[in-house]
C-alpha cells in the first residue's frame, strides 16, 4: 500500500488493541504516533542499515495453485519474503532477549508487513513484479496495475487516513473473531486469490474506465479493514 493505506490499517488496529498491548506499544514508541509509523518500513528499505529488507514487503509464487499446495510452496520458500519476515519480526517482538530498540524496529515491520500482505498485488507473481511491470490506463492516465492497487483506487476516495479509518472500522463482532482466528497463510491465500482475478481481468483489457472504481474499491476497503483487525489480533497476542 501507499502511505495512506498503511496508516488506515494501523489506525484501525489501534482501535482494537487491548489495554495491555496499547500500554506496551506506547512505551516502545515514546513520542511517535502509532499510525504515523506504519510506512516507516518503506522509507528505510533502500537505506544501508536496512539493506536487504526490500523483499520483506511481498511474496511471489507461481499462480494457479490450490490452497494446500499454495501453503506448501509458501512454507518452502527460502529467499527473504513477507511471510518469513513477518514470522521473524513477530518472534523478535516476543523475545525477552531483544532490546527496546530492536523491539521498536520489529514492531514497525510487523505493522507494515501485515498491511502489505493484505494488498493483493503484494501476494502475486514474480515475472511482472507484482503488477509493477503491467502498464494500465486508468481514467485516461498511464499507470501500472501495482500502483493502482497500492494507492490509485484509495486516492479516489479523497479522504484522510483518519476519515477512512472511521468509515471502514465497522466490522461485526463475528467478523473480528473469525478474522483474528485465521493464520497468516490464510491472509496470503486471500490476497493471492484476488491478485489472480486481477491478472485475468487485466489480460482481457488493460484500459480501465470509471466502472473500475465501484467494482474494486470495496475490495481495497475490505482488505484494509481485515489487515487492521488482524494486526490488532497479533499485537494483542504478543503483548498478552
Ligand atoms: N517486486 C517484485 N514483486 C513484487 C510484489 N509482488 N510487490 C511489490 N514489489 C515487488
Ligand atoms: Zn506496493
Ligand atoms: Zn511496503
Amino acid at each position: 500500500w501507499g502511505v495512506q493505506g498503511h496508516r488506515v490499517v494501523a489506525k484501525i488496529a489501534e482501535n482494537h488493541l487491548s489495554k495491555k498491548a496499547k500500554d506496551q506499544i506506547t512505551l516502545l514508541l515514546g513520542s511517535e504516533r502509532f499510525p504515523l509509523t506504519a510506512s516507516w518500513a518503506d522509507e528505510v528499505r533502500n537505506s544501508p542499515e536496512f539493506e536487504g529488507t526490500g523483499p520483506w514487503h511481498f511474496i511471489n509464487t507461481p499462480l494457479g495453485l490450490p490452497f494446500d499446495q499454495y501453503v506448501g510452496v509458501v512454507k518452502e520458500l527460502k529467499d527473504p519474503n513477507a511471510y518469513i519476515a513477518l514470522t521473524q519480526n513477530l518472534k523478535d517482538l516476543k523475545d525477552p532477549g531483544k532490546t527496546k530498540e530492536q523491539k521498536l524496529v520489529a514492531l514497525k515491520f510487523v505493522v507494515h508487513i501485515v498491511g502489505d500482505v493484505h494488498q493483493p498485488m503484494h501476494v502475486s507473481r514474480a515475472e511482472d513484479k507484482g503488477g509493477n511491470a503491467i502498464q494500465v490506463k486508468y481514467q485516461g492516465k498511464d499507470t501500472n496495475l501495482h500502483s493502482l492497487w497500492d494507492s490509485g483506487l484509495l486516492d479516489y476516495e479523497g479522504m484522510t487516513y483518519s476519515e477512512l479509518a472511521v468509515l471502514l472500522d465497522k466490522p461485526t463482532p463475528l467478523q473480528v473473531q473469525q478474522w483474528q482466528k485465521d493464520d497468516i497463510t490464510k491472509w496470503l491465500w486471500e490476497s493471492y486469490s484476488i491478485s489472480q482475478q486481477l491478472y485475468a481481468e487485466t489480460e482481457k483489457s488493460a484500459t480501465f474506465d470509471y466502472k473500475y472504481v465501484p467494482a474494486h474499491l470495496p475490495t481495497v476497503e475490505d482488505r484494509l479493514l481485515q489487515a487492521g483487525i488482524r494486526l490488532a489480533g497479533v499485537l494483542n497476542a504478543v503483548f498478552g
